[in-house]
């Protein structure tokens, strides 16, 4: 997408789009600008417009901070904030650690693997679900509902994703009353036993962080370590460089993100009334959104943006968003990227990408950017 990116920053920062509905919206392309957008109140959030105001059934998975503006969003992102802190992150590193090495060790001794497969996509899932406190038969499951939500598609013949988030409704309404019987450690728990004292979440709210964790806490994080690992193996200089100074990790991590973040747009935001903006009118109830990566490209903001350099050392890009919306997972996302890239480059010194970098398939849709199958060889 980036020379489209390019052209637009150039001609039409700003740029007018009309949907099929009659929708009138705007798609944002200049940092600058796009910075501006995500810190302005006048862009609010309001889930009741979503999917045009006509599917219900999706209500359940969009009451949450995500979706809400102030006074909710506060109440909302306190409650999730507990397991979120830097404090309670960094302790969850050792077993962070723990669930790498066992994936590592299971790719051990074979001569290739699909890098997303068996290591980019369990990694985050299983560690959301620790948080989360989902039994640990009940992944996939949550694998495969998540998958749906975010591709429109359910994957599988004969079932609609109707069908799927009935099943996912269903399932969490049996598993939040099991946790009121015997709640436990993990944050639906805590979340279920501070009902009790008042500081609560409405039944639909928890659906709707679940559904908001599942996705954000491993969709994008599986993309993060997908294209960090590309963009390393393209550049074998970089590679080496961070086999010998691991040190540079973090700083590589946040190259990943600005270079090829893994959420392509911001989710939308309408325009709470009738505004100038960047030369253009805005009108009450427009729909706005952000072109991250994009503004992430933008030269005015970065030197030679199009050059992947794990040497720049102040990056503010904003693949992790800006302003109340702030990546709540942004610290959570960061240990694991940066444990996979480590613990990956130590176990498999030779690594290479086993295709042709026009063979990779991105996954369609604007709103992750990521590619299918990562296939290496393992050893030389
Ligand atoms: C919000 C990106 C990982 C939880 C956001 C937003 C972006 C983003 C761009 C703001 C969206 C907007 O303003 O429209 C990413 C990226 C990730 C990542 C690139 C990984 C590389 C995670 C993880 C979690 C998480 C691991 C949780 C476990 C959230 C939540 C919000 C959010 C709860 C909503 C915050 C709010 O509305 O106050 N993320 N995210 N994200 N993210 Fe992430």
């Amino acid at each position: 997408p980036y020379p489209v990116y390019s052209r637009l920053r150039e001609e039409d920062a700003v740029h007018q789009v009309r949907f099929p509905d009659g929708q009138s919206g705007w798609l944002v392309t200049r940092y600058a600008d796009a910075e501006a957008v995500l810190k302005d109140p006048r862009f609010i959030k309001d889930f009741s417009k979503l999917f045009g105001g006509s599917m219900d059934q999706m209500s359940v998975f969009t009451q949450n901070m995500l979706f809400s503006d102030p006074p909710d969003h506060k109440r909302l992102r306190a409650l999730a904030q507990q397991a979120f802190t830097p404090k309670m992150i960094e302790g969850m590193r050792p077993r962070i650690q723990q669930i790498t090495d066992k994936l590592l060790g299971e790719m051990d001794g074979k001569p290739a693997a699909n890098l997303i497969d068996e290591f980019a996509f369990p990694l985050p899932i299983i560690v959301i679900c620790e948080i989360l406190g989902v039994p640990s038969e009940d992944r996939d499951k949550f694998r495969m509902w998540s998958n749906s939500l975010i591709e429109g598609t359910s994957g599988e013949a004969g079932v609609s994703v109707y069908e799927h988030m009935n099943e996912f409704i269903r399932y969490l309404g049996e598993w939040f009353a099991k946790v009121r019987q015997s709640p436990g450690d993990d944050l639906i728990s805590r979340l279920i036993r501070a009902e009790e004292s008042g500081d609560r979440m409405t039944e639909k709210e928890l659906y709707g962080l679940v559904s908001l964790l599942i996705i954000a806490g491993h969709e994008t994080t599986v993309n993060l370590i997908g294209n960090t690992v590309l963009a390393l193996l393209e550049h074998p200089e970089h590679q080496q460089l961070l086999c010998e100074s691991p040190d540079l990790i973090p700083q590589a991590i946040e190259e990943s993100l600005r270079f090829n973040g893994p959420v392509e747009f911001s989710t939308s935001r309408w325009a709470a009334e009738d505004l100038e903006f960047s030369k253009k009118t805005i009108q009450k109830d427009d729909l706005v959104v952000v072109a991250l990566n994009a503004a992430n490209h933008d030269p005015e903001q970065f030197d030679n943006p199009e050059l992947f350099d794990i040497h720049r050392e102040k990056s503010p890009h904003l693949a992790f968003g800006k302003g109340i919306h702030f990546c709540l997972g942004a610290p959570l996302a960061r240990l694991e990227a940066q444990i996979a890239i480590d613990g990956l480059f130590k176990r498999f010194p030779s690594i290479s990408l086993a295709v042709d970098d026009s063979e990779l398939e991105w996954r369609p849709g604007m709103i992750v950017r990521g590619v299918r199958e990562i296939p290496v060889n393992l050893v030389e």
